[in-house]
């Protein structure tokens, strides 16, 4: 079946969207906490599979310095076809003209993204509001 793309938010199931990130996994997010990223950010990329919801990502980006792409999911069922590279490519695509275009990986997806074109960075540092359980999953390493 043909994959279906859509640009923009209207009509989104919130639930289905929750279910999405909860099956791929990506963890537990509420409809209601993703209504409200998704809304604040730039651009959005949902793709269905007929009436089914397979694949989705975002960028929060700012219009011309910088885009910072995340939540990016595709459904078991269809994770190795090639649709994760083709939604983060269309966010590239999307990010055209912003000075960089940022992100994070989960533990176990570097390669993912560096085939995609992404270096490591040499200074990043981030803030959590669970810097714990960020250091306990890989995401995040202890101060020395
Ligand atoms: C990570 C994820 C988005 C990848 O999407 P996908 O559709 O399965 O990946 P693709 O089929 O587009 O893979 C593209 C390339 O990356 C490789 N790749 C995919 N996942 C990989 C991984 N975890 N580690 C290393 N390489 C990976 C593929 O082998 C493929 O290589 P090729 O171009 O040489 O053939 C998907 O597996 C997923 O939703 N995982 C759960 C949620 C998650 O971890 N999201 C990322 C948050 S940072």
């Amino acid at each position: 079946m043909g994959l279906i793309w859509k640009l923009d938010q209207d009509g989104i199931d919130w639930d289905e969207l929750s279910e999405l990130y909860r099956v791929a996994p990506l963890g537990i997010k509420s409809a209601g906490l993703l209504e409200s990223v998704f809304t604040n950010s730039m651009f959005k990329c949902f793709v269905y599979e007929g009436d089914r919801l397979v694949g989705v990502g975002r960028a929060l980006a700012d219009g011309s310095d910088c885009s910072y792409l995340c939540d990016l999911a595709v459904h078991p069922d269809l994770q190795g076809t090639g649709l994760g590279k083709a939604i983060m490519q269309r966010l590239i695509d999307l990010s055209a003209g912003h000075k960089k275009i940022i992100l994070y990986a989960n533990p176990g997806t570097k390669k993912f993204y560096g085939k995609l074109g992404f270096l490591k960075m040499n200074t990043a540092m981030a803030i959590f509001a669970d810097p714990d359980k960020a250091i306990g999953s890989g995401l995040l390493r202890a101060a020395d």
